[in-house]
């Protein structure tokens, strides 16, 4: 297996208050072909760790450690202009809220076509009919390409993201919680599709989502982020049923169950903090 990330000791801290660590000293790998997810509850650093590997850290942020390796190249020290040249062409990253990283007044066609042009210089017919069979992978009538966002479904915006997202058939793929905002139906159908693009591209997938349905359904292997730091991290078989953390037994307890019979026990912080203290 060929390793394709590789984050070692990320810290992240606002710039105007450095004890505060958002990410705290975070250290994993992933591998091709392999899709790890990152759980945890809102706040514990999951979509900064992602956008740190883009390179897309708000200004108002600064990270004081780490390095990021991805295809062995060092991403930490690349410049703007570098980084651009690996955004998009071989990460590429689905964001959670679809209408608003998409252009509301571009047409769909055009914006999927957008990174094809600028990375791979296609143009004219060889660029339409790249930008319809990226469409239609995804589920999308080619015909659509002229429609703009607001003229589509939340499950189709997703799915133009995704087409977006791989368009230069990149070597990973971030999803930012995909799935989050669609119905259970469109989400197993999106859910399906990246893991068919997954397998035949070879992509490795890091994949944000609280959801331990998804994370039963697509992972490899699971990260457990709390307050910043990773707490637990495994292959999702021991981490889902042989949680050794008191935090993930903590998140594991507040799934409800298929029957709905299972009492719902809330986090209890009190306890969680003397547990880990
Ligand atoms: N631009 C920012 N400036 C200051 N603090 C920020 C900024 N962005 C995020 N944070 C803080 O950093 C912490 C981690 O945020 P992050 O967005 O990574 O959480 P998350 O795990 O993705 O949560 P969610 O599940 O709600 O998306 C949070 O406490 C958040 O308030
Ligand atoms: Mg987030």
């Amino acid at each position: 297996m060929s390793e394709l990330l590789c984050i070692d000791d990320l810290t992240v801290v606002p710039a105007a208050d450095e004890r505060r660590r958002l990410v705290d000293g975070v250290s994993m790998t992933l591998q091709a072909g392999r899709t790890t997810c990152i759980v945890g509850e809102s706040g514990s650093g999951k979509s900064l760790t992602a956008l740190s590997v883009m390179g897309l850290l708000p200004p108002t942020l600064r990270r004081i450690s780490g390095s990021i390796r991805f295809q062995g190249l060092e991403l930490t020290g690349l410049t703007n202009a570098q980084m651009c040249d690996v955004r998009g062409k071989r990460i590429g990253m689905i964001f959670q809220e679809p209408m608003t990283s998409l252009n509301p007044v571009l047409a769909v066609g055009f914006q999927v076509g957008e990174s094809l042009t600028a990375h791979l210089g296609l143009k004219g017919d060889a660029l339409k009919r790249r930008v319809a069979e990226l469409l239609e992978r995804v589920g999308i009538p080619p015909e659509r390409a002229g429609s703009y966002p607001d003229e589509l479904s939340g499950g189709q915006r997703q799915r133009v993201m995704i087409a977006m997202a791989i368009a230069c058939e990149p070597a990973m793929l971030i999803a930012d919680e995909p799935t989050t905002a669609l119905d259970v139906t469109v989400q197993a159908q999106i859910l399906a599709l990246l893991a068919e693009l997954k397998s035949r591209m070879n992509m490795g997938m890091l994949f944000i989502t609280h959801d331990f349905g998804v994370v039963a359904d697509i992972a490899d292997d699971v990260v457990v982020m709390f307050r910043g730091q990773i707490v637990e991290s495994g292959p999702v078989d021991a981490v889902l049923n042989r949680p050794q953390h008191p935090y993930t037994q903590a998140l594991l307890d507040c799934v409800p169950d298929a029957e709905g019979r299972k009492p719902l026990k809330p986090i209890d912080y009190a306890w969680l903090n003397e547990a880990m203290a």
